[in-house]
């Protein structure tokens, strides 16, 4: 019970360093589009892992980090007004808010590998449509 609470404490300070630094680097040193891509590809597997040795903490872990690269690809559009570019700003958002619903509900084994399979069909059709 402890170690779950640290670490999702843990999650919520990587998420606030995450936003503070964006805030504060600014549009143009944010993020690109590739290095979120190649972060959700490592949270990918991690999230693999959790499958292979399941534990809730970390389960949550990943789910919160997918839904905090999500949320930082659609901010990367915010503003921006080209119908391919508004299109990947909603995709994204509504992984990020996905993931953060499952992130915040109670973790199995079952339930985590529902949720990854619906992140992994998100990263699927929205690569059959721009990658
Ligand atoms: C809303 C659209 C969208 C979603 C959702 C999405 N991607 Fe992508 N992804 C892209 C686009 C567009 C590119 C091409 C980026 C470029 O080349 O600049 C890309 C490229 C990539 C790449 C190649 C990066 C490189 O170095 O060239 C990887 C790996 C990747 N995505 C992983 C993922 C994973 C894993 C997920 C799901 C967890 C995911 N993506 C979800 C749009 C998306």
């Amino acid at each position: 019970m402890r170690k779950s609470q640290a670490s999702s404490i843990h999650s919520s300070r990587y998420i606030a360093t995450a936003l503070a630094l964006a805030i504060v680097v600014g549009p143009a040193f944010a993020a690109s589009l590739k290095s979120i891509m190649s972060d959700m590809r490592d949270n990918t597997t991690s999230a693999k892992a959790v499958l292979a040795n399941f534990d809730g903490a970390s389960a949550k872990q990943v789910l919160q980090r997918y839904a905090s690269e999500a949320q930082a690809a659609s901010d990367m559009f915010a503003g921006q007004g080209g119908a391919k570019e508004k299109d990947l700003r909603a995709r994204f958002k509504q992984l990020a808010a996905m993931a953060d619903a499952a992130s915040q509900a109670p973790q199995n084994k079952a339930a985590f590998r529902k949720a990854f399979t619906e992140v992994a069909s998100e990263c699927r059709s929205c690569h059959t449509a721009y990658k």
